[in-house]
């Protein structure tokens, strides 16, 4: 019979360095054209002007299986996917990058920024894309876990401003289905902030990416320890 080993430290814990605090879970949403990508480019530099270690997440993607989906999802072809279909597939490629990335990330006190979250899903395939919005709620906490964003905002704009911001770029899938479609997914964004369910935050963004930016930072700071001199900026 194997016998253990007892040595000099057997029955004390192991002095660790302190741990690092939790990283934060910033959300950017919104409809197509609403400055996402442009805000979180502004606040990976404002981040790491303040020093924070963070990394940058879209949606779908992220993992290996993660970007397999994005392009079944996303790449211009044929397939008719139903709002189901794209409904399991989007959790499906979230399961995978909270399990793999997210959690991880924030265990060891790195922040995360995630271009697009729950409520895409919500606002696409369930106000716009007719799938129950009671379902997608459940498939979302199992995808997630009920892990929340700490600070999920929705930057906001008429599907018109979102159309004319992104003229020159050609449409993916899921930004192709034309103008009654980006309506109903303006409004449900809309509403949904406005009602400040989900615990997100509106944004309107409008206007200058300048304004923008300085409303995106007004509610991130919020999350960022203070200095010495109580400044969060
Ligand atoms: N506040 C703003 N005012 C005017 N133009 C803007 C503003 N913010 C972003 N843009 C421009 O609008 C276009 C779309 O912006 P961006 O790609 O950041 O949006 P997005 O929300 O990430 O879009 P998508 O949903 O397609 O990923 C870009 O050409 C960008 O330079
Ligand atoms: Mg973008």
């Amino acid at each position: 019979m194997a016998t253990r080993k007892k040595n000099a430290t057997a029955g004390k814990r192991p002095t660790r360095a302190k741990a690092a605090a939790r990283g934060k879970f910033i959300v950017l949403d919104g409809p197509d054209g609403a400055g996402k990508s442009t805000q979180v480019q502004l606040l990976s530099e404002q981040l790491e002007r303040r020093g924070i270690r963070f990394i940058v997440l879209r949606e779908p993607g992220g993992t290996t299986a993660g970007e397999v989906i994005r392009s079944l999802l996303l790449e211009r072809r044929e397939d008719r996917l139903t709002a189901v279909t794209e409904t399991f597939l989007f959790e499906a490629a979230r399961a995978q990058l909270m399990e793999e990335v997210v959690r991880p990330a924030l265990a060891r006190g790195t922040w995360v920024i995630c271009d697009r979250f729950t409520l895409s899903t919500l606002v696409y395939q369930g106000y716009a894309g007719g799938v129950p919005v009671k379902a997608i709620e459940v498939m979302s906490a199992l995808a997630t876990g009920g892990l929340k964003p700490d600070c999920h905002l929705v930057l906001w704009v008429s599907a018109e401003t979102g159309i004319r911001r992104r003229a020159s770029r050609a449409a993916d899938r899921m930004e192709s289905k034309g103008k009654a479609f980006l309506k109903a997914v303006a409004d449900a964004y809309r509403k949904l902030a406005r009602e400040k369910k989900n615990r997100v935050t509106f944004i309107d963004a409008g206007g200058l990416v300048e304004d923008v930016r300085r409303k995106v930072w007004a509610e991130v700071a919020l999350l960022v320890p203070q200095r010495q001199d109580g400044r969060r900026t």
